[in-house]
């Protein structure tokens, strides 16, 4: 297996870094992870438009769509041009001494590989999760490199024995750790709407889509955690998650959520897969 690291196809112990790569000493970088069913892209271009809008709200100059054609040879270096796969890029400002400000002479430091992943049969799983304060920082709709709050809130989940770990703002309920998160209350699919608290999901975007074609009503408006006892449905959605059911939500101990339901949710699982495969 190789990886790509500043034009060159490496080994992974022979693609290096400098312990001065402001990716590592600062998290001053920007990351895309983008699905491959069976070899074929799903959505790429949104994952790369989505890098470019995220390299430019931090003057990072780079061109995302650039990586395309090296997305497609390491697809196929990798051997992975029918299996479902994903591709993981990540690019960072560069080395320089470190400051607090950015460096005007840093060249971007650029990763990229794939990896696979099963994408068959998420229709089958279904998620208990906590929910947490969202500690992360105001610019959620930027996919940073500098992940610890989510970390730490996965990591408090996966510790804890739950799947997941959904993060609320002042009662309010903004998205998972590593995914975006959708409520059905009386028949509406609810989500946060897009901006600086969330990050813009792909799989969100199309799951938006999904329902407007089939007529289901959405609202992008936020949940407050005193609402669940009107939600019936809970889901969430992500690259590699697909559209997982969330079936309790447990918060400071006490469970605060069972589902209901699960009619609307199968619903748009089984489109989804229309779509992607
Ligand atoms: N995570 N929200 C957050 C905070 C995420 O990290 C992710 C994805 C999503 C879902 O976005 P999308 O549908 O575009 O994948 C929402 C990626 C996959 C990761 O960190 O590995």
């Amino acid at each position: 297996k190789e990886v790509y690291l500043n034009g060159s196809w490496l080994k992974p112990e022979k693609a290096q870094v400098s312990v001065f790569d402001r990716g590592f000493m600062l998290g001053d970088g920007i990351y895309e992870v983008s699905p491959f069913y069976k070899g074929k892209a799903f959505k790429l271009k949104e994952h790369l438009q989505r890098l470019q809008y995220c390299l430019d709200e931090i003057s990072l100059d780079f061109d995302a769509f650039s990586l395309e054609e090296v997305i497609y040879e390491a697809i196929e270096r990798a051997k992975l041009s029918t299996e479902d796969c994903a591709v993981y890029m990540q690019v960072t400002r560069g080395v320089a001494p470190r400051t607090h400000y950015y460096p005007e002479d840093a060249r971007p430091t650029v990763l990229l590989y794939v990896f696979p992943v099963i994408l068959e049969g998420f229709e089958k799983k279904t998620w208990d999760v906590m929910a947490t304060e969202d500690k992360r920082w105001h610019r959620c709709d930027i996919k940073s490199t500098a992940l610890l709050a989510n970390v730490m809130a996965n990591e408090e989940a996966v510790a804890a024995g739950f799947a997941e770990n959904l993060l609320v703002r002042k009662g309010y309920f903004t998205e998972g750790s590593h995914s975006s998160l959708f409520f059905v209350k009386y028949g509406v699919v609810h989500t946060h709407p897009e901006g600086p608290q969330i990050l813009s999901g792909i799989t969100r975007a199309e799951v938006i889509k999904i329902c407007s074609d089939l007529g289901i009503k959405v609202r992008e408006k936020a949940v407050h955690i005193d609402e669940l006892v009107e939600v019936e449905e809970i889901f969430v959605t992500g690259t590699t998650t697909q559209i997982i059911p969330v079936t309790s939500i447990t918060h400071k101990n006490k469970k605060v959520y069972s589902a209901s339901k699960d009619s609307i949710t199968k619903k748009l699982q089984q489109f989804f897969i229309e779509r992607t495969r």
